[in-house]
């Protein structure tokens, strides 16, 4: 294939980037994103603090409007993200205990059930691990509802969307270490004991290395019968930014239940990592080393 999604479809993947659904007018970013990409996920627009401003109150405009753009041009959707520590909206901020848990409860299910049919897969619960060697959850006001808050948003996700992947997403992830370990337990727990999960993402924001284990780890998760997905690359320029980005295609292709990688943005300037340039197009659009390497790989 000459395309980013050609030659990963010819593999039986798909090829995504996260959108800003303010830039789809701007016909420099949709022409590369119609051109090399047939997944999209909103880049903030499906997150809490976006969609539910007010309790109870569902702004769903600008998750429909990426929606329609992935209909009208072939394109599937990753949903991001129905829970998550971060981009709460301030009155959920606010709240606790089981005021907070039914608030969230009720959020993943308008959320799920408003989307029903239209999303590949959901994140369903987003960075809810901690960093460093402890292997346990992150502190945050969704987990001091209670440890079984993430099984009770998988429940709710799969009675709103039963067709729906739902999947759990995290980041430094990137090999076998505490925190994806903690992550791999949890996932096999839900597994034995009928928890509806069927992917795990692991988003791989990644610095200027990579690593060794990056395909052994997708490979654990996979073999405890889930699907895995790239959802958020993207690699700090320098010398080694196309040889990484090449390197993680390889793995995704390396692992039969990896389907799919997203770019969490277009071109460097759309990147929420600045001046790292982390991305396969430059500022103006053109393709990069890193591009070259990707398609390369597939
Ligand atoms: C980022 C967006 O790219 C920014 O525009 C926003 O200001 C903050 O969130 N992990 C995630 C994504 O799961 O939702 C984050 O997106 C990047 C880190």
């Amino acid at each position: 294939g000459t395309t980013l999604k050609a030659a990963a479809a010819e593999k039986g993947r798909y090829f995504g980037a996260a959108v800003a659904t303010g830039k789809l007018s701007t016909s420099a970013y949709t022409t590369i994103l119609n051109r090399e990409f047939n997944s999209v996920v909103a880049e903030n627009e499906m997150k809490w603090a976006s969609n539910e401003p007010s309790q109870g109150q569902f702004n769903h405009s600008g998750g429909d409007r990426l929606v329609s753009h992935a209909q009208a041009n072939g394109m599937s959707v990753r949903g991001h993200t129905l829970l998550w520590h971060a981009q709460q909206p301030g009155w959920a901020q606010g709240m606790s205990g089981t005021a907070l848990r039914n608030a969230a409860i009720n959020h993943v299910t308008q959320v799920a059930t408003h989307y029903r049919g239209k999303i590949y897969a959901w994140d369903v619960v987003n960075e809810a691990f901690a960093d460093g060697g402890s292997g346990g959850r992150r502190d945050s006001n969704l987990q001091r509802t209670g440890n079984d808050w993430i099984e009770a948003a998988f429940r709710a996700a799969r009675a709103a969307d039963p067709g729906a992947k739902l999947c759990y997403n995290d980041y430094n992830t990137d090999g076998i270490n505490a925190k994806s370990t903690g992550i791999y337990n949890m996932v096999r727990d839900f597994k034995s004991r009928g928890v509806p999960i069927d992917c795990v993402g692991f988003q791989s924001h990644l610095g200027t290395s990579l690593a060794g284990d990056y395909q052994a780890n997708l490979q654990r998760f996979a073999d405890l019968g889930v699907d895995v997905q790239i959802t958020e690359l993207d690699v700090m320029t320098g010398g080694n930014q196309a040889n990484i980005y090449g390197a993680v295609t390889r793995a995704c292709l390396a692992v039969s239940r990896c389907t799919g990688i997203t770019t969490w943005g277009v071109r460097d300037c759309d990147s929420w990592r600045g001046s790292d340039n982390a991305l396969l197009f430059d500022c103006n659009g053109n393709k990069k080393a890193a591009y070259a390497a990707v398609l390369d790989a597939l």
